[in-house]
């Protein structure tokens, strides 16, 4: 009967243990925000396709190394919007070859937009 009583207590205190629960608290610490699009993706798409896309691929998988690969090499999207708008603009020589500078090309505000339709698209 004691060893009943026991196991009962045990039991009970462990329920009342449970249901006091550890409600997990939701950490501070939220997923690190996507870059902002620094422009407009619809108008950007436009110019995607006539400016970009004969290197970098409709799949932006890089036209089989002819231009840099968003798909596959995330380090690429994972720059700043900053720093790949300078890679647009004044041009860029890599590990994969070399992407004409856009300036004089395009406006800052067509590069922007091209830039906004590739993270729409491929992330970052
Ligand atoms: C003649 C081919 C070509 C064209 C046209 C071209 N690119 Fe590129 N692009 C490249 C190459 C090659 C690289 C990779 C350079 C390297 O090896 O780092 C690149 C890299 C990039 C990168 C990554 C830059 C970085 O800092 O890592 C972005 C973003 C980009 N291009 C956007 C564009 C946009 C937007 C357009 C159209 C306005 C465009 N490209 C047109 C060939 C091209």
């Amino acid at each position: 009967m004691f060893k009943h009583t026991m196991t009962l207590v045990a039991l009970v205190s462990a329920l009342a243990l449970g249901a006091c629960g550890n409600k997990e608290e939701k950490s501070g610490e939220q997923a690190k925000a996507a870059q902002p699009l620094p422009g407009d993706p619809i108008k950007g798409k436009a110019v995607f396709e006539q400016y970009c896309q004969s290197c970098h691929g409709a799949d932006g998988k890089g036209n089989n190394g002819l231009g840099a690969n968003f798909v596959e090499d995330k380090s690429r999207l994972a720059k700043s919007n900053e720093e790949l708008l300078k890679s647009i603009r004044e041009g860029k020589q890599g590990k994969v070859g070399t992407m004409p500078a856009q300036k004089g090309v395009l406006t800052d505000q067509q590069m922007k937009d091209a830039l906004s339709y590739i993270r729409k698209t491929w992330g970052g």
